[in-house]
């Protein structure tokens, strides 16, 4: 069978771990794709870097569009980040036919309704797991999982990098600072920071939950956002004499058609199973009419869990070009608006 040839844009800590996991998984992948899948060139800016990775120097190339435009080429991953250039490559990508799938919530928060109208009139797919608490899936839960309940709550650590600072505050007494560094260090903040820190990235986060989870848009503005950047040791010290953990909390709530979004410092019981979410971990609890509360815990960030995420997107697409459906489950399940029905 042909194999299904890949374009990477970006080798940093999420585009590293895709290659990785797709030699190492190759055999698994290739049962369930039923061919093999091939990363045949990686969009870097600087081919002169040294790597983490041995890749063949021919792989490498810093021309994006030459990489887009390949007819070779079947599914772009974009994992560079930002929402200018990266929003134009993948418009280019889509409008080429081919499949998209990214980690960018930034990009999916701000243009995702315009790039799935594109995926569609392209009959295209765009997939965007990673871009939400890295290894855990939970848009595929939320489309897939909850799609016979009406869910009227999402709340959780979405933030990796905040609550990666927040733990080690709280459990070693370490410098914000200092601690932020280490974050970075490990791959796990943005390229720009403040967006982890000023709870920018969980409101991004957190208004493509809301969408998905409640059939409706939600506007970026409307997501009242306050970070952990003025949150002191001595805050910290204070929540835990009292009994509780101090956490960057996303809240998503549906109630009467009415959606509300907010992330903030909050104060967490002990005894409430978020405040035991160490590290880089997130959960996300999700709470349905029928169902009840749920929760869904694992890594936020970092190199391995987010690739995970990335290639199973990749999975997914490369079967709907196997089954000939492409661009068709784009709407049914990931597009966060309210689909047309027969009478409309
Ligand atoms: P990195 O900064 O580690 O990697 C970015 C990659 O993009 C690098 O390989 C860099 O090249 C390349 N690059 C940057 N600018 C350009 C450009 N103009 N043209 C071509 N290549 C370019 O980022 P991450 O891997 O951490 O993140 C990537 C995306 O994944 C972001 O959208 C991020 O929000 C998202 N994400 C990240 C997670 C994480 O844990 N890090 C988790 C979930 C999502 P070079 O190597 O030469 O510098
Ligand atoms: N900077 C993000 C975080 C990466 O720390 O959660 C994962 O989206």
């Amino acid at each position: 069978m042909k194999p299904i040839k890949v374009g990477l844009l970006g080798l940093g800590t999420v585009g590293t771990g895709v290659v990785r996991i797709v030699e190492n998984h190759q055999e698994d992948l290739k049962k369930q794709v039923g061919s093999e899948i091939e990363i045949v060139k990686i969009v870097v800016s600087d081919v002169n870097k040294q790597r983490s990775i041995a890749v063949a120097p021919d792989k490498l190339t810093e021309d994006a569009w030459e990489v887009i435009r390949n007819p070779e080429i079947d599914v772009i991953i974009e994992v560079i980040g930002g929402t200018t250039t990266t929003k134009e490559y993948i418009v280019e990508a889509l409008n080429l036919g081919k499949h998209v799938v990214t980690a960018n919530k930034d990009l999916m928060a701000l243009y995702g309704g315009e790039l799935l109208e594109i995926a569609q009139r392209n009959s295209s797919d765009i997939y965007y797991e990673a871009s939400v608490a890295g290894g855990i899936p939970i848009i595929r839960t939320l489309v897939d999982g909850f799609s016979s309940d009406r869910i009227t709550k999402i709340m959780g650590i979405v933030n990796g990098t905040t609550n990666y600072i927040l733990t080690k505050m709280t459990q070693e007494g370490a410098s914000y600072a200092d601690v932020l560094k280490e974050a970075q260090e490990l791959g796990y903040a943005e390229a720009d920071p403040t967006s982890d820190v000023e709870g920018l990235d969980a409101a991004r986060k957190m208004a493509i939950l809301a969408r998905l989870g409640f059939h409706t848009n939600v506007d970026l503005n409307d997501v009242s956002v306050k970070g952990i950047s003025s949150v002191t040791k001595e805050d910290i010290q204070y929540a835990k004499r009292l009994g509780y953990q101090l956490k960057l909390l996303g809240i998503a709530e549906c109630d009467e058609n009415q959606v509300s979004v907010s992330v903030q410092p909050t104060m967490v019981s002990n005894s409430h199973p978020i405040a035991s979410v160490n590290g880089v971990f997130n959960a996300v609890l999700v709470t349905g009419e029928a169902v009840g509360e749920t929760m869904f815990y694992g890594a936020g960030a970092g190199e391995l869990p987010t690739a995970t995420s990335i290639v199973a997107d990749l999975v997914a697409v490369s079967k709907n070009m196997k089954l000939g459906i492409s661009g068709k489950r784009v709407n049914a399940m990931y597009k966060p608006t309210v689909l047309k029905t027969d009478e409309q």
